[in-house]
């Protein structure tokens, strides 16, 4: 998400008239784009800041530097930077990055500015992201903002604002130039992805979700239940979960969205993150499974295995109806479908036998990735008002310790199924250890590494499949795959949570499926 709007800011400054600097040493302004979910992400910009003093003192008489702090940290503590760290000159929230400029140029008069607005419709939608670091292969789209959901823990409904989706045409647009430059693979971005909800062609305003605790459920729907759109249909969730405020009204809702990116290219890959489990409804699946391009990889954020902890996160789902949602993906997606979780250790009055749940669920589902973290109190969330921290650090860790050992030796189990198996890659480049081998990721957001050997193209390889050997080496043009290309690759062994294998054929998306289909592969 940092990464995607760091390109919104750099494209907003650029259009300023700024320009990249080489590196930090001969920048005239540093932004820090920060993280406010758990503690340590805010003691690392805090440690950063100290590194950047000196940097700053010594640039005092060649014209000086202007440091910012931007993204969430900036919108939680808000004044309280400027007053803690005297070498910051410019704070600017999440939805205030269209003022950056303004903001250093008054930073440039020696004035410290902040703006830490928050939006109620602010998307961005017309910023074409710089995507200066990237690769020319995969590319992050934020397609929404904002959290309506308040999960008591949480601070991102704090720092970043209600929910609004940005509207559709702007993303379609998007992803078309996308495809024409290149680009294989796109990851669609929201804190909410698949609460997505556009109906900002129909109240003529930008895109608000619906359902929030203040009342601002969905602006469009209020103006909606006056206007000739009353018969809209509710938002569809998956069987068993709820929102946790009123469901609000469909318009593009992010089943439409996904199926309609997917025809843009079938040639490139669609996933999308960070989603809630509440937004899984059977269509959606259906979508995945018969959409190649849509990757069959699904983020479910768990958090914990036990209900009554569900229910002071306030998470709107109980522990059975995840797991009935867990096994619908399987059998509706097929049971090599990868399932991702985050979970939290620890949070407040979380008992021993409610940990075992959490580990217990691990267990059960075997999950093929997984982000887990001791739980880290926030002010300003609904936890901090009405729980106490009362499970000790020393527990946290210990009980965090259980859940990443029990992901573990599960996901090797998971990987160990893949044996043998012929997996579609795409090849990002040469893998970190080694030039010999490539590195590339699988339909399920699996690392993969190969040894780099030429290959031929599959639709040569299952011509002369009939064909002895000897005739197959010598008419076959074999070449080295290269990034951004696809290439079938045979799993021959694990490496904890990645994939080793070789490589049989390079091929494209389709014709890969076409042939798993016609059972060629
Ligand atoms: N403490 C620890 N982890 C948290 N997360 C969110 N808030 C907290 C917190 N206060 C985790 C959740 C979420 C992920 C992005 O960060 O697991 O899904
Ligand atoms: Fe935070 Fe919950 Fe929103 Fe995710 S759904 S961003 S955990 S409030």
């Amino acid at each position: 998400m940092n990464v995607s709007d760091t390109q919104i800011a750099y494209s907003i400054m650029q259009a300023a008239g700024y320009g990249r600097a080489e590196g930090v040493d001969d920048a005239d302004v540093i932004f820090l784009n920060t993280c406010a979910i758990r503690e340590h992400a805010e003691h690392k910009i805090w440690s950063r800041l100290g590194v950047l003093k000196a940097m700053k003192q010594s640039k005092e008489k060649s014209g000086g530097l202007v440091v910012g702090v931007l993204g969430c940290m900036a919108e939680r503590l808000k004044e309280q930077i400027l007053d803690q760290e005297k070498l910051v000159d410019v704070v600017a929230g999440p939805d205030a990055y269209r003022d950056l400029p303004r903001l250093v140029s008054k930073a440039d008069e020696g004035q410290r500015v902040i703006n830490t607005m928050l939006s109620q419709d602010e998307t961005y939608a017309d910023i074409a992201p710089v995507r200066v670091d990237d690769d020319g292969i995969s590319a992050y789209v934020s397609i929404g903002r904002g959290c309506n959901q308040h999960c008591t823990y949480c601070i991102v409904p704090r720092t970043r604002g209600i929910e609004r989706s940005r509207p559709a045409a702007s993303i379609y647009e998007e992803i078309r130039e996308l495809s024409r430059k290149g680009y294989k693979e796109v990851t669609l971005l929201g804190q909410n992805v698949n609460s997505y909800n556009d109906k900002s062609h129909l109240s003529g305003r930008g895109g608000v979700a619906g359902g929030d605790e203040h009342g601002l459920d969905a602006i469009s729907d209020l103006e909606l239940e006056t206007s000739k759109m009353k018969e809209l249909p509710l938002v569809k969730t998956a069987k068993g979960f709820r929102t946790v405020y009123r469901t609000p009204t469909a318009g593009i809702t992010f089943s439409e969205l996904i199926d309609n990116i997917a025809e843009i290219d079938p040639e490139m890959r669609i996933r999308f993150t960070s989603p809630h489990p509440k937004d899984f409804p059977d269509e959606l699946l259906e979508i995945i499974r018969n959409r190649p391009n849509v990757c069959s990889a699904i983020h479910l954020p768990a958090q914990s295995g036990n209900s009554e902890v569900l229910e002071r996160m306030r998470r709107g789902y109980t522990r059975e109806a995840y797991i009935e949602l867990v096994d619908r993906i399987r059998s509706i997606v097929g049971e090599d479908v990868t399932i991702s979780s985050d979970f939290i250790s620890g949070f407040c009055g979380e008992t021993e036998e409610q940990h075992k749940d959490t580990v217990s669920l691990l267990e059960r589902v075997k999950y093929d990735q997984a982000f887990m973290f001791a739980y880290s109190m926030r002010e300003r969330t609904p936890a901090h008002r009405r729980y106490v921290d009362d499970v000790p650090e020393d527990v946290k860790r210990r009980r965090l310790a259980e859940v990443i050992d029990t992901f573990h030796a599960n996901v090797k189990l998971r990987n160990e199924a893949q044996l043998g198996k012929r997996h579609l890659v795409l090849v990002e480049g040469n893998s970190k250890r080694s030039d010999k081998d490539l590195a590339g990721r699988n339909d399920g957001n699996k690392k993969v590494i190969f040894p780099n050997n030429p290959i031929p193209t599959l639709s040569q390889t299952l011509m002369h499949t009939n064909k002895d050997k000897l005739e197959m080496e010598t008419t076959m043009a074999q070449q080295h795959a290269k990034p951004g290309e696809y290439v079938v690759v045979e799993v021959t062994g694990t490496t904890g949570i990645s994939l080793t294998g070789r490589a049989i054929a390079r091929t494209t998306l389709a014709e890969f499926h076409q042939s798993k289909l016609n059972g060629s592969l």
